[in-house]
């Protein structure tokens, strides 16, 4: 089994090693059931992620491997993300709270829900799970399977769990995870730099 475990990034600057060292990667180890201790962390890492007012507008809906709801999940995956996401441990849907219940408009919902996830991914990967999030699903099948109501939007499907056997995946998962990982530079994404 040739498990590929390090795909750091190489940076311009200095950064902790656990946000180099995190990458998405689609092999997971169909076989290895979830760390739970490290599953309860990176929920309680996005516990303590910022929010607007402390609105903590962030949802989850957490499906282990084998589960009625991981099912319901897994089927709503576009094709290509079902091709590699089945064998995570977890299939995760990060839902946001986008208005209020009496119909206020809660901006900030998928910011903060976007900046909770952050927290999430990087405590997951301290703890020796991978992640990988999933903008490819139906969004309108996850409200009905889960009976979302209007004001909750899921986001994002995260595959979470063990890194898998490289040898195992199929030709084009292989050839993505071994691509070269790449940014714009840093400059590049400043505006004003005064
Ligand atoms: C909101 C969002 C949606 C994404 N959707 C998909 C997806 O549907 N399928 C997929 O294979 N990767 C998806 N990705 C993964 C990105 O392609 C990946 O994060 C990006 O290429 C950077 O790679 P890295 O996370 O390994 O640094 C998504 C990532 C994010 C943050």
């Amino acid at each position: 089994m040739t498990i590929a475990t390090v795909r750091t990034a190489v940076t311009d600057a200095p950064i902790l090693d656990v946000l180099a060292e995190r990458w998405s990667t689609r092999i997971f180890d169909p076989s290895a059931p979830i760390d739970e201790a490290a599953l309860a962390s990176a929920l309680e890492a996005a516990r303590w992620s910022p929010s607007a007012n402390n609105t903590q507008p962030w949802r989850f809906i957490v499906a282990r491997r084998g589960s009625k709801a991981f099912a319901a999940i897994y089927e709503a995956l576009r094709d290509f993300n079902k091709s590699w996401a089945g064998d995570a441990g977890v299939l995760l849907v990060a839902v946001a709270q986008t208005a209020t219940d009496d119909g206020s408009t809660m901006h900030f919902g998928q910011y903060d829900t976007g900046q909770a996830v952050a927290h999430f991914t990087v405590q997951a990967h301290a703890g020796g799970l991978s992640t990988h999030q999933m903008g490819g699903f139906d969004r309108a099948a996850v409200k009905a399977a889960f009976d979302l109501p209007d004001n909750f939007a899921p986001l994002t499907v995260i595959a979470v769990g063990a890194l898998g056997d490289i040898d195992a995946a199929t030709e084009d998962v292989r050839s993505r995870e071994d691509a070269p990982r790449t940014r714009r530079s840093a400059a590049d994404s400043v505006l004003v730099n005064d």
